[in-house]
């Protein structure tokens, strides 16, 4: 399949529940605005009022709902997502700082859900036509201490066991593993300004890339 990258650059957060990437995406967006640029931050599942309605129905349907199910809302939401926001995005030279992408999928509905971790990638790749992000921070947490930190109520996901959640943590480091120049792996147990300090430093230096690719002399 032809890969299609696109200018602009693109972000995504990964990890457990209550890994701390609603914190510190909104610690980047304020650290990218005060730099001058305008982040599109986004989601998924909900990054657009198709998947709003699609977040609902996967978080909170049946609790019989099959695997693959499961899989096909995810992939709908962000085929929808990535061909309506964030491809758009790109190619109109945005920084996308976006909470989850389709290394969720490989981590949850491939390896926790057993549904293929080849599989559900290829999938993925056809669902948003071979869209990979530059940079992938995977916020490390470990099951027991994303469950200490979890507050209010659990949706179909988070009532899932320890189990499922180690599955998902394991799949995530081998994914790490195997992409290292796009996965920065970082501490979640860390403080917030600790964790905020490596990101910032890491978009930094892609920044810097850009700007140089960019700069006027070379156009
Ligand atoms: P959030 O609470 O981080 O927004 O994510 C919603 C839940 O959906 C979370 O438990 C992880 C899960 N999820 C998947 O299982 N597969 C996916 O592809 C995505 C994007 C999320």
């Amino acid at each position: 399949m032809e890969l299609r990258q696109a200018p602009g650059l693109y972000i995504t957060f990964e990890g457990g529940e209550a890994s701390g990437k609603t914190t510190q995406i909104e610690l980047t967006s304020k650290w990218l605005v005060e730099r001058g640029y305008t982040p599109v931050i986004t989601r998924e599942p909900g990054g657009t009022e198709l998947g709003k309605k699609l977040r609902e129905l996967i978080l909170h349907g049946p609790k019989d709902m099959d695997p693959r199910c499961e899989l096909s809302l995810y992939l709908a939401d962000r085929a929808y997502h990535v061909a309506r926001k964030v491809r758009p995005a790109l190619e109109a030279g945005k920084v996308v700082v976006q909470d989850r992408y389709f290394d969720s999928s490989i981590a949850y509905q491939g390896a926790a859900r057993k549904l293929g971790t080849a599989e559900v990638r290829e999938l993925n790749l056809w669902a948003t036509q071979g869209l990979i992000p530059e940079i992938t921070f995977l916020l490390d947490i470990e099951p027991k201490l994303s469950m200490r930190r979890r507050q209010g109520a659990s949706d179909r996901i988070e009532e899932e066991p320890n189990d499922f959640h180690l599955k998902v943590r394991e799949q995530y480091l081998q994914l790490a593993a195997a992409e290292p120049n796009r996965f920065h792996i970082i501490d979640a147990g860390q403080s917030i300004a600790q964790v905020q300090t490596e990101i910032q430093r890491v978009i930094s230096t892609a920044l810097g890339k850009k700007e140089a690719y960019l700069s006027p002399e070379k156009l």
